[in-house]
């Protein structure tokens, strides 16, 4: 409404520049009402201007954009859901139980590239054989060490990177079934290992395995050539844990020599 009335001002006296000024200063909020019916005479340039603003605004916008994609999907540190993975596999133990066709095994996998290393937690299984654990798997310090969690004691091993994918590659493995559950199916490899003796500093297993094994009895490991499988496992004692951390499904035996 005051617009108007003041077009309708200037319109009787449009040679008179100044009255139009002075109703600026009085009501600074018509100010730029007032300037844009001038403006319209030079419409090519602010026509450009106002592109160009918003071209900037455009791509401004498609940069941040781009940086919160990427910090999202692709540096998970950022964000430790990112990092934790529940995981099922269907596998077959063709050599030694071929009858029993597919078997379901799942388990937590947190993966932190940074320190460079993998935790693995295996829950009850379903089926009896394999006992529950808490496996780290320390890239860093080129360990690996399974809690056994039915006996509460701890294993330790050199770590074994035909069987452990690396961090890096593991997560990108899990990042891309993640959506689909299911990692496709596979199949079951057994390895053996003997115990050889207690770890008495467990300082020198580095940080994260110190933390696992901190208060429980702790034992070096060795592995076990596979000629030696023909020994009746049975009359040793051996517990066994099913676990994976590749396309494929390990079963780890840890022996105690009679
Ligand atoms: C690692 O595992 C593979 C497959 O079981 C085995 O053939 C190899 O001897 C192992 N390497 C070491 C250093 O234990």
């Amino acid at each position: 409404m005051v617009k108007i009335t003041f077009q309708q001002v200037a319109g009787q006296k449009p040679e008179k520049e100044k009255d139009g000024d002075k109703a600026e200063i009085l009501i600074p909020c018509q100010h730029e009402e007032l300037v844009l019916p001038l403006r319209s005479k030079r419409s090519p340039l602010s026509g450009l201007c106002c592109l160009t603003f918003g071209l900037v605004v455009f791509m401004s916008a498609l940069v941040l954009a781009s940086i919160y994609v990427y910090r999202y999907y692709f540096i998970p540190q950022q964000d430790p859901e990112d990092n934790l993975f529940h995981c099922r596999v269907l596998y077959e133990d063709s050599i030694y139980a071929p009858l029993r066709g597919r078997q379901e095994l799942e388990e937590n996998v947190g993966i932190y590239l940074k320190d460079n290393y993998e935790q693995i937690s295996v829950p009850v299984p379903h089926f009896g054989g394999s006992d529950p654990a808490d496996i780290i798997h320390d890239f860093h310090r080129g360990l690996t060490a399974y809690h056994d969690i039915a006996l509460d004691k701890c294993y330790v091993i050199e770590l074994n990177t035909t069987i452990v994918m690396p961090p890096r590659n593991l997560w990108e493995l899990l990042i891309n079934v993640k959506r689909g559950t299911y990692l496709p199916q596979t199949y079951l490899i057994h390895e053996e290992m003997v115990v050889t003796g207690r770890v008495r500093n467990m300082r020198q297993l580095g940080a994260f395995i110190y933390r696992l094994c901190k208060g429980k009895e702790t034992y070096r490991l060795k592995r076990r050539g596979s000629h030696r499988r023909i020994d009746k496992r049975e009359a040793r004692n051996c517990h066994s844990i099913r676990h994976f951390e590749n396309t494929f499904v390990v079963e780890t035996a840890i022996c105690e020599e009679a």
